[in-house]
């Protein structure tokens, strides 16, 4: 999209919502262009079930059930993902990702009132099988909810029934816990229910029920533009 969005969107444009671009995109790929590499990334990314990428392949992903503007709904998709590629770019123009460590992070967060924190973790148990590069080890899980447990930001964590963040997300500890029913599709395209579960500490539930920051800006603060100042709360990080 950097060096040649006109061409990439072309390039996906003229290629159909076919069961055999998918087959073509998964052959050998050496020597072809980076153009064509990128078409190749977003059709295998597109038309398999899950978008899954590596040994576990899933199959052409397609819906006999669901239609999107007089359309398969897998086929609207990919006919709109120029439209939603420019629309990724536009979107990351207004934030700033980087690249640290989930604790590394927090901790520079911890102290801002004004800071709401989505915890999206790895998922410990069962579903964490197949996660091979991810800090999945009950030490590391451990640190982050005590961590979180000493927050005096908002937070927020999704993730599935777990021991210990059950045991670590207590009410005692200010937790609200709530189950989500949901469904997920294997790449072998076998749906399993899941109840997905969230965990909100009390700065965010009284947020959510004051409808306000839990801040209150000094003159100063305020005058400087602050939006987000540290509070000072002493942490044995
Ligand atoms: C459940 S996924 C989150 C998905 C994300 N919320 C989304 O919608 O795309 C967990 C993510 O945590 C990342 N991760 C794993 N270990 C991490 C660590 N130690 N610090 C920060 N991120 C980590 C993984 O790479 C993975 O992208």
């Amino acid at each position: 999209m950097r060096d040649r969005d006109k061409a990439l969107c072309e390039a996906i444009e003229l290629t159909p919502y076919a069961e055999q671009e998918l087959i073509e995109a998964r052959k050998e790929s050496e020597g072809i262009s980076d153009l064509e590499r990128a078409r190749r990334f977003l059709v295998q990314a597109m038309m398999a079930i899950n978008g899954v990428f590596g040994k576990e392949k899933g199959g052409f992903s397609y819906t006999d059930s669901y239609t999107r503007n007089g359309h398969d709904a897998r086929v609207n998709r990919w006919n709109n993902l120029p439209k939603r590629l420019k629309a990724v770019v536009d979107r990351l123009k207004s934030v700033r990702i980087e690249n640290k460590d989930a604790l590394t992070i927090l901790k520079r967060f911890i102290n801002r009132p004004a800071t709401l924190v989505y915890l999206d973790p790895p998922y410990l148990g069962d579903r964490a099988n197949g996660y091979t590069w991810d800090a999945n080890d009950e030490e590391y899980h451990t640190k982050l909810l005590n961590l979180a447990n000493q927050a005096n930001c908002m937070i927020f964590i999704s993730g599935y029934h777990n021991d210990l963040y059950d045991l670590l997300l207590s009410e005692n500890n200010g937790w609200s816990r709530r189950e989500i029913k949901a469904s997920t599709k294997g790449s072998k395209g076998i749906v399993q229910e899941r109840i997905e579960v969230v965990w909100v500490n009390k700065h965010y539930t009284t947020a959510l029920a004051t409808q306000a920051l839990p801040i209150e800006l000094t003159e100063k603060e305020a005058y400087q533009d602050k939006v987000n100042p540290e509070r000072q709360f002493t942490l044995d990080l």
